[in-house]
């Protein structure tokens, strides 16, 4: 298929490229380069020996979807664009908003013109919100927590009611739970701009040495080591469900749902402990308060996936941080290090 990847300069968009490029499709790049570079497609055109076009331009740029569409002609969309730091979305909630749900709004109706209605978003476990319910379910109700969870829960409605109102589209809603890990050559990863949010990435900065120590954020909650409990899930796996999502909708119409994630839970402390074997060095931390906002437990039932999409992420935790931390130790400093 000819298919049109927005966001794929970016992390998960990066490694999903080269899976697409690798079973075959062709791929046609867009991105605004807010917070990516075009150094990571660079990279994925070498690991696969293939190219992809890339078409630098904004979601918020009618005109420019407008143009992708007239010139490329794909035939389905993978939609990962899109702004995703919570803390950020709280200081700048318009900004988000616009990027996010008006962004694809045009997006949706660049399709509709052009009669492409195959289209697999880029949701998150976010929409669960502070459920304490686990694991979570697909049908389990939606609420988000933050500007950019609405973001998430905004966009999945307006799917659904796009599905509903119109039975030729095709719509895979993809809840992600904690993506990591790397391509397993290292040449591809996470890099992100400034001070780190996530964990994988924190811990990784401080293993080569960019930062001091990791804060680890509450020791009293209800697990059994009492540090927060998520469902880490390798940035290859999900990679391949988005491959397998999108084999399921080409062949069928309506609008589904789908947990990506491994169905296991790990602590902070167990994180620090993979991480450290896979980096052959101890991972300085230390306790600190609670981050507001974040959930006790939070991992998939990723059941539906399976049996329907015949997908698992079989990756274990150990598998993540040892190809983390091989980018990492390659790229010290990200794509700013060329090599
Ligand atoms: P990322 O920031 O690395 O990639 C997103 C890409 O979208 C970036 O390259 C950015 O430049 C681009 N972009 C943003 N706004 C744009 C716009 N208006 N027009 C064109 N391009 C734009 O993030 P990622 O981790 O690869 O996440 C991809 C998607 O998955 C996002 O939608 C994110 O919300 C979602 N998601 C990520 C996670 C995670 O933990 N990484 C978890 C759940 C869901
Ligand atoms: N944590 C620390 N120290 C850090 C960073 C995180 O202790 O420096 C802890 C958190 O408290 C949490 C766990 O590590 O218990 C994971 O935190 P992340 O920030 O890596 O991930 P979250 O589960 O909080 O959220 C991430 C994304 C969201 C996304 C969600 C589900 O940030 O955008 O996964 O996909 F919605």
């Amino acid at each position: 298929m000819r298919i049109l990847v927005t966001g794929g300069t970016g992390y998960i968009g990066s490694h999903t490229t080269l899976e697409l490029l690798q079973a075959g499709h062709d791929v046609v790049v867009m991105d605004n380069l807010a917070n990516s570079s075009t150094e990571s497609l660079n990279r994925v055109q070498e690991l696969s020996g293939r190219t992809a076009s890339f078409v630098q331009a904004d979601l918020l740029d009618p005109q420019a979807l407008e143009a992708i569409f007239a010139e490329h002609s794909p035939e389905a969309v993978i939609h990962f664009a899109g702004l995703k730091a919570v803390g950020e979305s709280v200081a700048k909630p318009l900004h988000y908003y616009r990027n996010n749900v008006a962004g694809t709004l045009n997006l949706l109706a660049a399709m509709d013109r052009h009669d492409v209605r195959t289209i697999v978003f880029s949701s998150s476990a976010t929409v669960y919100g502070a459920s304490e319910e686990v694991p979570l379910v697909e049908d389990m109700p939606m609420d988000a927590v933050n500007p950019y969870g609405r973001t998430k829960e905004q966009i999945e409605d307006i799917l659904a009611d796009l599905g509903a109102s119109d039975e030729r589209w095709s719509i895979a809603l993809l809840r992600y739970f904690n993506p990591v890990g790397a391509h397993e050559s290292g040449r591809i990863g996470e890099d992100p701009t400034g001070v780190p949010n996530n964990l994988l990435p924190f811990v990784a900065q401080v293993a080569v040495g960019r930062r001091e120590k990791v804060m680890v954020f509450g020791n009293d909650y209800n697990t059994p080591d009492g540090t927060g409990v998520r469902d880490y899930i390798h940035v290859m796996d999900l990679a391949a469900g988005h491959l397998a999502a999108l084999d399921y909708i080409a062949a069928r119409k309506g609008v589904k749902r789908w947990n990506l994630g491994t169905g296991n839970g790990s602590s902070v402390l167990e994180v620090l402990a993979a991480f450290s074997k896979a980096a052959g060095k101890d991972v300085p931390y230390e306790f600190a308060p609670r981050r507001p906002g974040d959930a006790a437990v939070s991992y998939a039932d990723p059941s539906a996936a399976r049996a329907e999409l015949g997908w698992s992420a079989g990756r274990s935790l150990d598998d993540m941080c040892r190809d983390h931390w091989n980018w990492q130790k390659q790229n010290p400093q990200g794509y700013a290090t060329q090599a």
